[in-house]
């Protein structure tokens, strides 16, 4: 017995002490600059899959599971486009801009949304993959909550500062569309400027905690 609880304690002794030389080790890496955090640097494949699990978690346990509550209509599109070109185009890419040199320039990079836009052009024939009215909606619960809270660690931000739920929406659908739009928001779109569009008066205010490094 005696002889088996010392076998237990010195099986705790190397696990921590492991652990002790691994996190020393680490700290000063560190320390000595030796992890780059640079922007123009690359994840190791070990942190790309780490951060994919953990971003695919998140959103999977705490998106909303709501039916879109903006409808679909040219008007609603339209505001959707204003907001995509002014907001999110320069790093996604827009109409007139289709591979952005910002979203290279964020790590990791920005998806480029229009690539598939252009896809669809060249491609007249092609048929994107048919989706049942759940997971149309499960797609659209996760893009709304992804805008809404934006994604930390890289250069995705959260618009609920400067959006309201139903413009996060208009974007969503907005989104979903770009490849097919009736006419004339496709017409509007090609003419609308990259720069960001004003604040919308009732967008909530920043959180009062937002100010706290300014204390430093
Ligand atoms: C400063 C650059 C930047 C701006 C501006 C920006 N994004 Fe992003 N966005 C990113 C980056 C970078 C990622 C990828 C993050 C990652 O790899 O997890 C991202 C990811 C996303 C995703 C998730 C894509 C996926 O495949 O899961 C969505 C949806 C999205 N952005 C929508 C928007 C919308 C809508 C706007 C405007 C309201 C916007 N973004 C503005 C940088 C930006």
């Amino acid at each position: 017995m005696a002889k088996s609880g010392g076998g237990f304690w010195k099986g705790v002794f190397w696990v921590v002490l492991v652990e002790v030389v691994v996190c020393v080790i680490a700290a000063l890496v560190i320390q000595f600059g030796g992890f780059p955090m640079g922007a123009d640097t690359h994840a190791s494949k070990l942190e790309a899959r780490l951060g994919e699990w953990t971003h695919d978690s998140w959103v999977k346990n705490h998106a909303p599971d709501v039916a879109d509550p903006v409808a679909v209509n040219d008007q609603t599109l339209m505001e959707g486009a204003k907001l995509y070109q002014g907001n999110c185009a320069a790093c996604h890419g827009g109409e007139n801009y289709t591979k952005s040199p910002l979203g290279r320039g964020v790590y990791p990079g920005a998806p480029q949304f229009m690539r598939f836009v252009e896809f669809q052009k060249t491609h007249p024939n092609f048929k994107p993959r048919k989706m049942s009215a759940a997971q149309e909606q499960a797609r659209d619960n996760h893009g709304f909550y992804v805008i809404k809270h934006g994604i930390r660690f890289t250069g995705m931000p959260a618009w609920k500062y400067n959006m309201t739920d139903t413009q996060i929406w208009e974007v969503v659908n907005f989104m979903h569309h770009m490849g097919h739009l009736p006419p004339d928001v496709a017409a509007a779109w090609k003419q609308m400027p990259l720069s960001p569009i004003a604040v919308p008066a009732a967008a909530p205010a920043m959180p009062a905690k937002a100010g706290k490094s300014g204390k430093k």
